[in-house]
């Protein structure tokens, strides 16, 4: 199978009631753990390559990954697609560029701007077979590198969806209901909660309509816990509870993206390795285990939170 668009994966999982994990990708291990995860579970992935990513990698380099990856596992539908793309260019450049996928993210543009190159964006990227996300309201934390202050972020306001959606022709959407970028969400000691009444009333006005949250690492306390153990100073780092996001993946949400638990996944392994085997310096030996890590990890949220095995 070559690499596929989302419309078929969204449509199935808005159906079937589960959703489809968004991985971020940024070197070779994390493509290898992530899809031999997808491959054994017979899932659908989506690999996601934020601005960051292809400064840090280069663009071709991850393109190949990815295609590598769409021939070692050529029965599960692998989708290539644009994280937070700031900009009409850079969109354009990742459709030029082999991507089937592209996410425009003008949501802290005010509403028309939003709209005006939202649309831009879907008319090239439609005209090249490609599908478009978008955003409407805003997230606390890191948006590849525009950092939003948790009291700039905003919920989405549920009466401007279907204008929004109607007028640009975006594919899915992405809106704000209480998840935040990176391993800090939530404030040590109080209960995280995400808005499903805004989900609900978002949902309500888009019925069949894929909807993304983004933000959605779960922060797994064994991870901080070992990094905190081996020399790290990660205190009160808190994610998405677990279960808010199988509720969600049941609703309309068919798309949901994780990052920061990749990161933590291979930061804690190798903190570890470098404790138990200080006179190792290969870094086979320590990516090692850390592939297998993030490859287990994408394996619980692939059967336990998205539901999205044996579904191809
Ligand atoms: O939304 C942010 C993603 O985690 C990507 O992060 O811009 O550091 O690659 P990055
Ligand atoms: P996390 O930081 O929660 O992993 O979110 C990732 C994300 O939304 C990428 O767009
Ligand atoms: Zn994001």
């Amino acid at each position: 199978m070559a690499l596929v668009t989302t419309t078929e994966m969204f449509k199935k999982a808005y159906d079937g009631g589960y959703a489809v994990g968004a991985f971020n990708v940024n070197n070779m291990e994390i493509v290898q753990g992530i899809t031999e995860a997808c491959a054994e579970l017979n899932s659908p992935v989506i690999l996601q390559v934020s601005k960051g990513a292809r400064a840090y990698a280069n663009h071709t380099y991850l393109v190949k990954l990815v295609e590598a990856a769409v021939i070692e596992n050529p029965h599960i539908p692998i989708a290539l697609h644009l994280d937070h793309g700031p900009d009409f260019e850079t969109c354009k450049s990742c459709i030029d560029g082999g991507f089937t996928s592209v996410m425009i993210d003008a949501s802290s543009k005010p509403f028309e701007e939003n709209i005006e190159i939202t649309k831009k964006v879907v008319e090239y990227a439609h005209a090249h077979g490609v599908v478009v996300e978008a955003e409407l309201g805003t997230l606390a934390g890191i948006e590849d590198e525009v950092k939003v202050a948790a009291g700039d972020a905003s919920y989405t306001h549920p009466e401007e969806v279907e204008e929004f959606v109607t007028r640009t022709g975006c594919d899915s959407l992405a809106i704000a209901i209480g998840t935040s970028h990176g391993a800090y969400k939530f404030k040590p000691g109080t209960k995280p909660q995400l808005r499903f009444d805004v989900l609900e009333e978002c949902s309500k006005r888009l019925p069949g309509f894929p909807i993304v949250l983004h933000g959605s690492s779960s922060v797994p306390q064994e991870f901080v816990d070992t990094i905190n153990k081996y020399g790290g100073a990660m205190p009160g780092a808190i994610g998405v509870p677990e279960d808010q996001l199988r509720h969600a993946a049941e609703l309309s949400v068919c798309k949901i993206n994780i990052d920061s638990d990749i990161r933590l996944a291979i930061t804690a392994t190798i903190r570890q390795y470098f404790a138990e085997h200080p006179a190792d310096f290969d870094p086979r030996q320590y990516l090692k285990p850390a592939r297998a890590a993030v490859k287990a990890m994408v394996a619980h949220k692939i059967v336990d939170v998205l539901g999205s095995n044996d579904k191809i």
